[in-house]
């Protein structure tokens, strides 16, 4: 069964730059997440923001001075090697250079040289003249080539008055980017096609039939499927932020969905159906807006394909899980909905849960039995989710 990702041990770096403000952010977001963090600041970093902001936000006191804990044998070689991965947010050009060349004349820049194994993140701002500088350029493209991983910039506002390249990616971004390197790339090498969101079936210009459906867990399986390895394609109804590094192609109708779907479907090794498919269209869609005139209104219906069905019936399907949403008898039909379309893997939940909320509760029901997954964000279930995908896939 999956199991949650460890709380992970981070190092964080700031130095000097006014995006250190930032740094107080990016730890309350990692502490938010269970990390644990350690905060270490160069003298420059301690100009613009004070080491008790980050004391207080890490619940640790933070590092600042090699010779801190001089009579502690070599702990900052230790303090490197115990952690899961080094982020120096923000990065200013200085300690670029510094990392480039191997200094070590302060603890921050000693830990980075000394970190053995330990992935180092690097989060570089500065003014937008210092990083189209050739030196800087040279610089960060060293640090690619020495597999240090450079998060940014991004182009924005700065606060010196310009406005271009050099600003610090925001700390959601860097916790996102952190977190995707922790995810088990077990689905590497694997095509993986998600559908989200809810179809809407028109019924003239302005009207249309549709379902209750924010498409955010189908986004939370595109993206931890990303953050697994897989080459993902996103068949969306919805209008949400792309996940990154995933193709999204939109689509409006039940029909638009299957036609996309079974364009792309011979490639895929894994077709997830999480989206809301209206069950019925219009048989004849109105032309023009249906004027009220005080009588009833009879619409007729066909009812649509069933897409996942369509897939998992393929000569050669992929691996197909679909996604059943019950109001009662969760178990008994979700089990009965799975068989019906012929799937190794469904995942049930019960509706009154209520739709569009970051949380969900999920019960993965495959060959073997049931297995639920306790309430949980979005995209905590969907890592559990593709997680036992790859355990039934024997990965
Ligand atoms: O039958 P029901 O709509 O409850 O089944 C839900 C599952 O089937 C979901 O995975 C949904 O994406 C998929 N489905 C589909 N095409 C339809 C109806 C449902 O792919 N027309």
């Amino acid at each position: 069964m999956s199991i949650p990702t460890p709380s992970k041990k981070i190092l964080l770096g700031i130095t000097g730059g006014i995006a250190a403000y930032k740094a107080a952010e990016l730890v309350r977001l990692l502490v938010k997440q269970n990390m644990d963090v350690q905060a270490v600041m160069t003298a420059s970093a301690c100009q613009f923001i004070t080491p008790l902001t980050l004391q207080a936000l890490s619940g640790k006191p933070v590092l600042t001075d090699l010779w801190d804990n001089a009579g502690n044998g070599m702990s900052h070689i230790s303090l490197a090697r115990d952690a899961d991965a080094i982020v120096i947010a923000p990065a200013s050009a200085n300690f670029i250079t510094k990392l480039v060349h191997g200094a070590a004349d302060d603890l921050l820049s000693t830990l980075c040289l000394a970190r053995g194994k330990c992935p180092l993140f690097v989060a570089p701002a500065m003014n937008v003249e210092m990083w189209q500088n050739p030196a800087t350029q040279r610089n960060v493209a060293q640090l690619a080539q020495d597999g240090i991983a450079v998060l940014g910039p991004v182009s924005g506002d700065q606060a010196c008055g310009e406005v271009g390249l050099g600003r610090m990616l925001e700390p959601e971004a860097l916790l996102e980017e952190l977190e995707t390197s922790f995810q088990p790339k077990i689905l590497q090498g694997k095509n993986v096609m998600v559908t989200a969101g809810a179809t809407f079936e028109a019924i003239d210009p302005v009207r249309g039939i549709t379902n209750l459906s924010s498409g955010k867990m189908g986004y939370a399986v595109a993206r931890a499927a990303q953050e697994m390895g897989a080459t993902v394609t996103l068949v969306s109804a919805a209008c949400l932020d792309a996940p990154r590094g995933v193709n999204v192609i939109s689509v409006v109708s039940a029909q638009n969905m299957l036609d996309t779907v079974m364009a792309h479907i011979a490639k895929q090794d894994i077709f997830i159906g999480v989206a809301a498919v209206s069950d019925y269209r219009m048989t004849n869609p109105k032309p023009q807006k249906i004027k009220k005139d005080g009588n009833a209104l009879s619409l007729e219906l066909v009812q649509n394909t069933d897409i996942l069905a369509t897939v998992a019936n393929l000569p050669k399907p992929p691996f197909c899980v679909g996604f059943a949403a019950e109001s009662e008898n969760l178990l008994k039909y979700a089990e009965q909905k799975r068989r019906q379309k012929n799937l190794p893997l469904l995942a049930a939940n019960l509706v009154q849960y209520g739709f569009g909320g970051d949380e969900n509760t999920l019960i993965l029901l495959d060959e073997e039995g049931s297995h639920p997954l306790p309430t949980a964000n979005k995209l905590t279930l969907a890592r559990q989710l593709l997680q036992h995908i790859a355990s039934l896939l024997g990965k």
